[in-house]
C-alpha cells in the first residue's frame, strides 16, 4: 500500500467509522474519557484517526507511527497536537529497532491500531512487539480488515481482463502485498484459535477476538472509487503510465458486477467486508516472573 496522504486523509471515512466503534469499546471497558500516561497508535496513516483518539481519552504522550514516511510527514503537518509524536517505524521490525525508531522511553498503558495490521503477515511478530511495547497490565485494542467479497470480484476482474498479463503468478503476487487475501481461503475459527494461542503464549490475558460482517455505504460511486483508489494494492503491479486506464476498467467492472442493487451513480454504494477486533491485556505478572 503506497497511498497519497492527502487523498487518503480525504477518503478515510470508512476507517474513521471503524475507529469510532473501536474507541467505543475502549470507553466501555475503561470508562468515559480515560486517562493514560503513554499511548501508541500503530499504522497512524495521515493522522486524522490519531487526532480523533484525543476526543475520547486524555494522555500525556501519544506516539503514532507508520512505516510510510510520506504519511508521517503529512500527519506532522496536518493533524498535529502537543501530545502527539509522529514517527516513522515498522511494526514488523525487530523490537530494539522499533523501540529506538519511536523513541520509546516508557512502556505504554494502551496500544491501539486502526486498519493497519492486515498488511502484516507475521502476526506473531506483531503481537510479540505489542507485548514489549506495553507495561504489565497495559491493554491493546486492534482493529483490522479480515476480508471482503470485493477481493473475489477483483480476482475475477484481473484474471478475465487484458490486465492479467501484469499478474503472472496472481496469488503469490497478491499475497506478497496484501496478506489478508489468504483469509478468503482459510477457516475463520482456525485463525481465531491460532491468534488467541499466540497471544496467550506471549503473556496476554483476557483475549477477545471478534470477526464480524460489516457494510459501509459510500454516498455515491465516485466516493467509493476515491476510497478504494487511496488504498488500492493492485496498482502497484501496473506500469505507471497505464494505471489510470487500469483503475477506470477496474471501477467499471465493479460498478456493473459488485453491487447489483445499485441503480444510478447517485445511489449509495455498498462495500461488504469483515473486520477483526482483538483486545487483550498484558499480564500484570509475566510468565518469566512466576
Ligand atoms: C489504511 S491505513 C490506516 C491509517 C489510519 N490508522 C487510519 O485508520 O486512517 C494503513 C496504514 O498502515 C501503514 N502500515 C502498513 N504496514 C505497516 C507496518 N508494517 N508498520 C507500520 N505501519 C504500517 C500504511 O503505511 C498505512 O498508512
Amino acid at each position: 500500500m503506497n497511498p497519497d496522504p492527502k487523498a487518503y486523509n480525504d477518503n478515510n471515512d470508512a476507517q474513521r467509522k471503524g475507529a469510532e466503534n473501536l474507541f467505543a469499546i475502549i470507553t466501555k471497558d475503561l470508562g468515559t474519557f480515560p486517562k493514560f500516561e503513554t499511548v501508541i497508535d500503530i499504522g497512524c496513516g495521515s493522522g486524522n484517526v490519531t487526532l480523533d483518539f484525543l476526543q475520547i481519552a486524555k494522555c500525556n504522550q501519544l506516539i503514532a507511527f507508520d512505516k510510510n514516511e510520506t504519511m508521517v510527514n503529512f500527519a506532522r503537518e496536518n493533524n498535529k497536537s502537543n501530545e502527539i509524536n509522529y514517527e516513522v517505524a515498522d511494526i514488523s521490525e525487530d523490537f530494539e529497532k522499533l523501540k529506538s525508531d519511536i523513541n520509546l522511553t516508557n512502556e505504554a498503558d494502551l496500544v491501539f491500531s486502526v486498519y493497519c495490521l492486515h498488511w502484516v503477515e507475521d502476526k506473531a511478530k506483531v503481537f510479540n512487539n505489542i507485548s514489549q511495547l506495553l507495561k504489565p497490565g497495559g491493554k491493546c485494542y486492534l482493529l483490522f480488515l479480515y476480508g471482503s467479497d470485493l477481493f473475489t470480484y477483483q480476482d475475477q476482474f484481473i484474471q478475465g481482463s487484458k490486465w492479467s498479463k501484469y499478474f503472472p503468478n496472481y496469488n503469490e503476487m497478491i499475497y506478497s502485498v496484501a496478506p489478508f487475501y489468504k483469509h478468503l481461503h482459510s477457516n475463520v475459527e482456525d485463525i481465531k484459535n491460532n491468534w488467541k494461542k499466540t497471544l496467550e503464549t506471549l503473556g496476554f490475558t483476557d483475549c477477545r477476538i471478534i470477526i464480524d460482517d460489516e457494510k459501509y455505504f459510500f454516498k455515491e460511486f465516485s466516493v467509493f472509487m476515491g476510497a478504494i483508489e487511496s488504498v488500492c494494492h493492485l496498482n502497484h503491479f501496473v506500469p505507471i503510465p497505464e494505471r489510470e486506464e487500469f483503475l477506470k476498467d477496474n471501477f467499471e467492472f465493479l460498478r456493473v458486477n459488485y453491487n447489483t442493487n445499485y441503480e444510478c451513480d447517485k445511489d449509495e454504494y455498498e462495500l461488504r467486508y469483515q473486520y477483526c477486533i482483538i483486545t487483550a491485556e498484558k499480564m500484570k505478572t509475566t510468565i518469566k516472573e512466576l
